[in-house]
């Protein structure tokens, strides 16, 4: 009977012990989060620079990852770490069909070992973004567009049971998600006096104005907003910054809206990869390259400026947008 005992009692230590090891052993792998930063500062030369004496840089954020890239990654680092920090497995997102974020997501979420769901905007459809989401595992769910606009409410009706689920805002959009980005100035090693980043959700804007102001820098930073009537985005950045902060928002560089073109911003793009060798797109990065060479034609920027575009990456959206070219 007491050889019985002594034997339930240590099978129990050996059980419990095998399971605190694994959680251990699990976290210790959760935890290695973090990709090798490659984002080189390369210089773009052009006559209308020359002219106006200016020097114009891009910072290649697009090379940190082919799928987690520009500042998808930075701004998951930080989410990833807390969902990590807080044992859960499972990341679920939002996004609309042509996501770089959802995409992002899923990558990370394969490379990590985290279970993925996308819970996409509109009515089920496929395509290259898409394909590739589903490929690293992401499981899509489709949404109407009006119950899109209640994603905490969706996530509490698809996941409300799932303890360990964790809630990711559209595009990263989070306090972690602008850490992650003011890394990006960490990385400078010269001064530069503007800074250029296209906006979104307005957390990288944010994270950058955060990084600038740690390091004390004289830089501006310009934010070139996506959407038309732009001007709400300066709300969007301010919720994110640790202090208040000035900053340049140029609103007339949308193009008609979010994902809208014209033939002169496609022609820009055309141009532009062609004598650079550097892919761009229309949604973001062309918009925000296309506005430092307006204004560096008007005559914006004082002679001997040097100037910092932060590309963005998001290149697989290009894909769903061949038709415009
Ligand atoms: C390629 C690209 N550039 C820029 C942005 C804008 O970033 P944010 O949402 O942090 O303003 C996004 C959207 O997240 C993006 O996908």
């Amino acid at each position: 009977m007491l050889f019985l005992r002594h034997w339930f009692v240590i099978t129990h230590i050996i059980i419990i012990s095998s399971i605190a090891l694994f959680n251990w052993a699990s976290n210790l792998f959760l935890m290695n989060i973090d990709l090798e930063i490659y984002s080189p500062i390369h210089q773009i030369k052009n006559k209308l620079f020359d002219e106006q004496g200016l020097s114009i840089f891009i910072k290649r954020d697009d090379l940190i990852h082919p799928l987690i890239s520009g500042n998808k990654w930075r701004k998951l680092k930080y989410i990833l770490k807390k969902v990590s920090a807080e044992n859960k497995t499972h990341l679920v997102t939002f996004g609309g069909a042509y996501s770089n974020h959802l995409l992002a997501t899923a990558t990370a979420a394969a490379k990590f070992g985290f279970k993925s769901t996308g819970i996409v905007r509109g009515e089920d459809v496929t395509n290259d973004t898409l394909f590739l989401c589903s490929l690293h595992g992401m499981e899509l769910i489709f949404v109407d567009r009006e119950s899109y606009r209640h994603k905490e409410e969706l996530f509490k009706k698809y996941f409300g049971d799932d303890t360990d689920a964790f809630f990711i805002d559209e595009g990263g959009a989070s306090t972690e998600g602008a850490q992650g980005c003011a890394e990006l100035v960490d990385e400078l090693t010269e001064t530069y006096d503007h800074i250029f980043c296209a906006c979104g959700t307005g957390t990288t804007a944010a994270g950058i104005i955060n990084g600038i102001q740690k390091r004390k820098l004289s830089t501006e930073f310009n934010a070139i907003p996506v959407f038309k009537n732009g001007d709400f985005m300066s709300g969007e950045i301010e919720q994110y910054l640790i202090n208040p902060a000035t900053y340049k928002l140029h609103t007339d560089y949308h193009f008609g809206g979010y994902a809208k073109t014209n033939t002169e911003l496609i022609s820009f793009i055309k141009t532009f990869v062609d004598d650079t060798g550097i892919l761009i797109e229309p949604v973001y990065t062309g918009k925000m390259l296309y506005a430092i060479y307006d204004l560096a034609a008007k005559g914006h920027f004082k002679s001997g400026s040097k100037i910092l575009a932060i590309h963005t990456g998001g290149l697989i959206g290009l894909l769903g947008m061949k038709d415009k070219f």
